[in-house]
């Protein structure tokens, strides 16, 4: 194997060269001038020609003899007639099948981000699973690298850019000029993407025999109302009881609903059991009363967003709070249903905040919510319009939260959008001061509405969402439904877990799982695997899981998805201590938590595009010993294990399991 690097002088990465290196500087120069050409060498094939579908990256998407933003392709100056602008983190692999003799390319920040500070990314060529050359860190405006690596032989070629470890901003990043030398007569390589297998997960019988799931622990303000529902499964029909309720609450013995309005503060240890033909099921409900406790494990629910984007409307939000029931989902802890942007009208003479014809009655639509005995969630903005450009809050905090409260709202996603025009700078307190404001009000009312915090990350709010009451923040920019998105969200979570706890939760945005679209529905393009490494680490990360498909048309996998209590329970951990990642190698993760029974949930995650084993150590997760390993979605023991556990873990997978005995 040969490898250079030009950048003026020949530089060799350190590893093994397993052929005479023969590359000159002449060479390269005559290399150099490959790859600025208009002109197809003889025998070559230009990247851009392959299928760049399989390209992943984590902004924008592969631009054939462009950059990521549609300029010509430009490094140092000089524009590229071929080649393939990218954005970190992107990856792509070809197979070669020993049809090729060399890879070309110039490599760098594409000049549209030369001056941009956080522009920093690396390069990496890989030939059969070896990294064969790699750039080291590039800036915006440094002097562009010369890849050449010899393919002679190789079957596999993979294209790796990192972002330095610094995160993606400005990672606009060019393959220029990066073209294929082929054997004469030798078939086009072809590019691979992860393939899409059944997910490794068994969808379990339905147990008729009753077992109770969500939250173990509730708070709720003495003498604003309580609403709670008793989340259980098994065949109906069930009956519910509570043995001491503090004073104030009721049950309702044929839905499992407790309502009601707590006399006074304090910690409530009460005894909840469900009843069926099969058995009975009993479990203890912590109810905590006091001011703003809310949120004590994550919120769980539904949000319009994802699915109907500008298109909901009463029905659909109705048809919403039905499918929660009739799906078993709420039999699950699934409990609110929240409305997203695109509900608001104008405000009345007296400054009031009003419905538009999409929502007649937010009263009703909230009753009807409320009737199910789940709860319903609204949206708005800080700024004077929200991101749809609906009415937003601005100077109408209090009657807002007054309004809402009036409707029976009980969580509120307050969306920073316009206010970018009303706060002076990026300083911190600019940045807390609309989030305070709104926290007093909402605090004045005579409700709990859960306060969800939505500016994607800015100021690095997982320090501060909690001080200005925030129940939970958005860490990052919006998902969707492609791996890049996934990926990027997730791996950015790590490190945050030290920031969230009970009350108070890192929001890497809602699920896109089931049928998606934001106002097109489509089944998610996630593959199944993904999904199944989306909602683990969604449980692993204590994140607000906000179900955002249509929950009328989910399939048996979306459902199985959704409802893997002993996934659920891992989010529901009462103990509230999100996962951080504790190894990595090379795109095989593990992720790891404690839980409140003494036990450790690991996520085991591959972010590659091939099948791969990984292993969990004990030392690394804190735990000693012979210990029983139990795989959360195949639901079965898989063995008592002395130091470490490994096993085969899906293309863009995760196997999620649970280490040592329960001492509940
Ligand atoms: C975005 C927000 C989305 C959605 C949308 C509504 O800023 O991140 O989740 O709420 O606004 O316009």
């Amino acid at each position: 194997m040969k490898i250079s690097l030009w950048m003026g002088a020949l530089v060799l990465t350190g590893m093994t060269l397993s052929a005479p290196l023969s590359s000159s500087a002449q060479d390269s120069a005559a290399e150099s001038e490959i790859v600025k050409s208009e002109q197809l060498p003889a025998n070559g094939i230009w990247l851009e020609n392959l299928n760049l579908v399989n390209m992943s990256q984590e902004y924008g998407s592969p631009n054939a003899r462009k950059s990521v933003d549609s300029n010509p392709l430009t490094l140092g100056g000089v524009v590229y007639p071929h080649g393939v602008g990218t954005h970190a983190k992107s990856e792509v692999a070809l197979l070669l099948n020993g049809s090729a003799k060399r890879f070309l390319a110039m490599v760098g920040v594409d000049d549209e981000r030369a001056k941009a500070a956080d522009a920093s990314i690396s390069f990496e060529v890989w030939v059969d699973g070896k990294k064969v050359a790699s750039t080291g860190v590039l800036h915006g405006g440094a002097t562009p690298k010369l890849l050449s690596v010899d393919l002679t032989g190789a079957k596999k070629l993979t294209l790796i850019v990192g972002d330095a470890e610094d995160g993606i901003s400005d990672d606009h990043a060019d393959w220029a000029g990066a073209v294929i030398l082929l054997n004469p007569g030798a078939k086009a390589p072809t590019t691979v993407g992860v393939p899409i297998e059944p997910a490794r997960l068994v969808i379990p019988a339905v147990s008729p025999t009753p077992q109770i799931h969500g939250p173990r622990i509730v708070g709720s303000t003495p003498g604003k109302p309580f609403l709670f529902l008793i989340s259980a499964t098994g065949a109906g029909p069930i009956t519910y009881s509570a043995r001491n309720l503090p004073a104030g609450l009721q049950i309702d013995g044929a839905t499992g609903v407790i309502s009601g309005s707590l006399k006074s503060a304090g910690e409530y240890s009460v005894t909840v059991t469900v009843k069926n033909s099969k058995g009975t099921a009993s479990r203890k409900l912590t109810i905590v009363g006091g001011e703003h406790k809310l949120a004590l494990t994550p919120p769980m629910g539904w949000n319009s967003w994802n699915v109907w984007a500008g298109n909901v409307d009463d029905a659909k939000v109705r048809a919403a709070a039905d499918a929660m029931i009739s799906s078993g989902l709420a039999a699950h802890g699934f409990q609110y249903v929240n409305i997203d942007d695109t509900w608001e009208g104008s405000r009345n003479p007296a400054g009031e905040i009003l419905t538009n014809e999409k929502f007649p009655n937010m009263k009703s639509t909230s009753d009807y919510v409320h009737s199910k005995g789940l709860k319903i969630g609204i949206y708005s903005s800080p700024g004077p319009k929200t991101c749809a450009g609906f009415e937003a809050s601005y100077q109408h905090e209090i009657q807002d939260a007054n309004t809402y409260a009036a409707w029976g709202i009980d969580y509120l996603k307050h969306d920073w959008c316009s206010y970018g025009g009303i706060a002076k700078d990026n300083s911190l307190p600019e940045l807390q001061k609309p989030y305070f404001m709104m926290r007093d009000a909402l605090y004045q009312a005579n409700r709990d509405i859960l306060f969800s915090l939505c500016q994607y990350g800015m100021g690095d709010v997982w320090k501060w969402g909690a001080e200005v009451g925030g129940n939970c923040w958005r860490t990052t920019g919006d998902i969707n439904d492609s791996w890049s998105s996934l990926h990027g969200i997730y791996s950015s979570q790590d490190g945050h877990e030290k920031y969230a706890g009970p009350g108070h939760w890192n929001d890497p945005d809602m699920l896109v799982v089931g049928a998606v679209g934001w106002g097109n529905p489509h089944p998610s393009h996630l593959t199944p695997n993904e999904q199944v490494l989306h909602i683990s680490m969604w449980c692993m990360l204590s994140s607000p899981l906000l179900i955002g498909c249509d929950m009328s048309k989910m399939d048996a996998f979306t459902v199985a998805l959704l409802s893997n209590d002993e996934a659920l329970d891992i989010n529901q951990d009462p103990l509230g201590k999100p996962a951080g990642r504790v190894a990595n190698n090379e795109g095989l993760e593990v992720w790891s938590r404690k839980l409140w029974d003494g036990t450790t949930a690991v996520a085991l995650v591959n972010s590659t595009i091939q099948t791969a084993a990984i292993s969990v150590n004990w030392e690394t997760i804190g735990v000693k010993g012979s210990q029983p390993v139990r795989d959360l979605w195949l639901h079965k023991d898989a063995g008592t294990f002395n130091s470490s556990y490994k096993v085969e873990v899906p293309a863009h997978g995760c196997v999620l399991i649970k280490i040592g005995k329960s001492a509940s």
